[in-house]
């Protein structure tokens, strides 16, 4: 048996209480196979040591099963940085989310490429089609869900400290700048951003959602690693512009999460082309093909390309996202088939 045969056949190993394998979970850290000898090296952080055990002797059965006649199986330590979505599922074990069946993260190498846009206009595209949509901005850097949706009103408080979404376009919406306001300090230190991550994974009392769609500060910093640490996200878009497609930050962002074990859906191309409002024109102002190629190579769907236009800049500014305002739009249809795409590939 090769490496790959032993895989799969750890697929079969679920984690308690889980449908998932501990496989797909990311908590394989290390596999060593000769003849008749298996090592593997696990990588779980669960408080819980019947947990565990429980998996040790699953894995071990397994691998006897298959005719190895040494197995050893071993816990490793946790210092791994990108740690294992399944660390996650310690989290998810305190009921982390417990309302919300998909979480999708949109993420992005850099700033200023769209992310928030696309977010926004995800989440409503998603919710025209009748899911019950979350919007959650974990942008600590620069929140724009209070200007891309227009809310200025601060979240409720209900009683045990939980927060109340804001309801509005019949979506649930939360943000940093929401309770951080206009004038705290920017600069957040890692510690500090990764406990009000937590706190809000926490500590947000979302009703029943189809999907959180969370908007991610660009690049791969605090927040991004707290939040594949605790949560095992159904999958990971990626935003970028036709300039932007082939820098090393879209990979890295890509890496990051196939690190963890979270799919990454799909790139989203922004501006990827301009369309004239007066004549409709379709100008190919980059090289048209990049995204196709790019995305190729990454070896993950292009599940759309979104233009550069003055209607989607104007929705984000008077706070209503185009996929509502101006529905039935050439763009909020675009949004429609990146939704319908999504759809496909993450509900069973
Ligand atoms: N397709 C687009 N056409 C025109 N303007 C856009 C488009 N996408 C985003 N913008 C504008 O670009 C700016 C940055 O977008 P934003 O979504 O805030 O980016 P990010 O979240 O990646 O920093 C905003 O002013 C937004 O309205
Ligand atoms: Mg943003």
């Amino acid at each position: 048996m090769n490496k790959e045969q032993v895989l799969k056949l750890l697929e079969d190993v679920k984690y308690p209480g889980f449908s998932r394998n501990i496989v797909s979970f990311g908590m394989i850290r290390n596999l060593f196979i000769d003849d008749n000898s298996a090592k593997v090296e696990l990588n779980i952080t669960s408080a819980d040591d019947t947990i565990k055990s429980q998996i040790m002797q699953n894995v071990e059965s397994k691998l006897r099963d298959a005719g190895f006649q040494t197995v050893s199986v071993l816990i490793t330590g946790e210092e791994l940085t990108g740690q294992p979505a399944a660390a996650s599922s310690q989290m998810a074990e305190q009921g982390l989310l417990p309302s919300v069946k998909y979480t999708i993260a949109v993420a992005s190498g850099k700033g200023g490429v769209g992310k928030s846009t696309v977010a926004a206009n995800l989440a409503a595209a998603l919710m025209t089609q009748g899911y019950h949509v979350g919007l959650l901005d974990l942008d600590v850097y620069g929140p724009s869900l209070p200007m891309t949706m227009g809310v200025s009103e601060v979240p409720k408080v209900l009683p045990g400290n939980k927060l109340l979404p804001i309801k509005k376009y019949g979506m649930e919406l939360m943000s940093f700048g929401f309770i951080l306001g206009d004038d705290s300090p920017v600069i957040w230190r890692g510690p500090m951003v990764a406990k009000l991550v937590t706190q809000f994974l926490n500590d947000v009392q979302w009703g029943d959602l189809d999907f959180l769609i969370m908007d991610l500060p660009p690049g791969t910093g605090d927040v991004q690693l707290t939040l594949v640490q605790k949560l095992a996200l159904t999958g990971a878009i990626i935003v970028t512009t036709p300039q932007d497609l082939a820098l090393l930050d879209v990979q890295r962002g890509a890496n990051m999460f196939s690190k963890v074990n979270t799919p990454v859906l799909g790139i989203i191309e922004n501006m990827s082309y301009y369309v004239c409002v007066n004549c409709g024109h379709h100008a190919e102002i980059f090289s048209k093909g990049g995204g196709e190629r790019e995305s190729q190579r990454m070896n993950v769907p292009l599940l759309g390309r979104i233009p550069l236009n003055e209607m989607v800049m104007q929705a984000g500014e008077d706070g209503e996202p185009l996929a509502i305002h101006h529905g039935d739009s050439e763009i909020a249809q675009e949004f429609g088939r990146i939704a319908d795409q999504i759809t496909q590939m993450v509900i069973r």
